[in-house]
């Protein structure tokens, strides 16, 4: 199997910038390509907000940490990734941009770079398809907050090889996750589980089921799940979601994926959840205050 020593990642959003993190935490050279510096510069603040975290439990060691941030670097330029060995692309839910990005690496990249893509919701395939590299094409599939969640799903469409998706997996172990195998369906384990979840939670706010701390608690407390599903669409943001359910719901046309019309309102009042600072909840309280939303 090819080694692979130079990791490239495409976005440094919420999930780009861990999956950066995580990267270099395990040793690689890892270059970020993102449209601005700015963007960068408020990622690598949280890259090493999060290390330090680590330090201050001591799970890593302070020069670790400083190890690690030496590793990365950033670019604006998509063809300073050209000599990694795989690419990791973490940018917003948009098949053509997504190609498009895809499409000016494909011929500047070497024969054995494997392309990767974090989508949550789109195809491998219609990402593959507008490549060279079908073959070198896998999904890996980080969750958010990625340098403390263990599961990584990797994602075989039906033109990947054999050693590509050994050679992902691989580097899926390498970065200290758990790898589970699947295939390449909208969504493919987690979120064609978990997104209906959500989108009916929102429905049951909608429908005055109960108040929206209490549907927090009612799962938690009653399921055992770390947050209630409100609170987990603000820490993934409402714009990911609506565009998650949108590609879902044209995928599969099933009612389960429609984004509920008070999705799209939030969404349009520029209530996206935490990144905006607030969403079901007010984020400059603390604690965070609910949102009165006039239902
Ligand atoms: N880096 C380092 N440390 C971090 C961190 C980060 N990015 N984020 C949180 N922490 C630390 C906190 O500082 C805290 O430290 P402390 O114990 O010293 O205070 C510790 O982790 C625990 O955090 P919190 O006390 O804030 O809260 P929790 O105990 O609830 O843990 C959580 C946080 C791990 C996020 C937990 O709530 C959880 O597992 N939530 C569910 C997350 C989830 O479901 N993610 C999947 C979303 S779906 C997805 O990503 C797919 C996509 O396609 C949509």
């Amino acid at each position: 199997m090819t080694e692979i020593k130079r990791v490239g990642v495409l976005g440094c959003g919420l999930m780009g910038s861990g999956i950066a993190q995580v990267a270099a935490t395990a040793g690689y050279d890892t270059i970020v390509r993102d449209v601005s510096q700015e963007i960068w510069d408020r990622a690598r603040a949280g890259i090493e907000k999060s290390l330090t975290k680590f330090v201050e439990k001591g799970k890593l060691a302070a020069a670790n940490r400083d190890a690690a941030l030496k590793r990365l670097t950033f670019t604006t330029a998509t063809a300073d990734l050209q000599g990694c060995d795989i690419v990791v692309e973490a940018v917003t839910e948009d098949l053509e941009l997504k190609n498009a990005l895809w499409k000016e690496l494909d011929g500047r990249s070497g024969p054995m770079t494997i392309f990767a893509s974090n989508t949550s919701s789109l195809t491998i395939a219609a990402m593959a398809a507008a490549t060279r590299r079908g073959d070198r094409f896998v999904g890996l599939h980080f969750f958010n907050p990625v340098p403390l969640m263990p599961l990584v799903e990797v994602v075989r469409t039906v033109t990947t090889s054999e050693e590509t998706f050994r050679r992902a997996f691989a580097f899926a172990q390498s970065l200290g996750k758990e790898p589970v195998a699947a295939q390449d369906n909208s969504g493919f384990i987690v979120n064609l589980l978990l997104v209906p979840y959500l989108l009916d939670a929102i429905r049951a706010v909608e429908h005055g089921v109960a108040s929206v701390p209490d549907i927090d608690k009612a799962m938690q407390l009653g399921c055992g799940y770390p947050m209630g599903p409100l609170t987990l669409l603000d820490f993934v943001g409402l714009d990911t979601t609506y565009k998650i359910a949108e590609i879902m719901f044209t995928e599969y046309r099933e009612q389960r994926y429609a984004p509920p019309p008070l999705l799209k309102r939030m969404v349009l009042a520029g209530l996206t959840g935490r990144k905006s600072g607030k969403g079901f909840y007010d984020y400059s309280a603390d604690p965070p205050k609910v949102v009165d939303l006039g239902i």
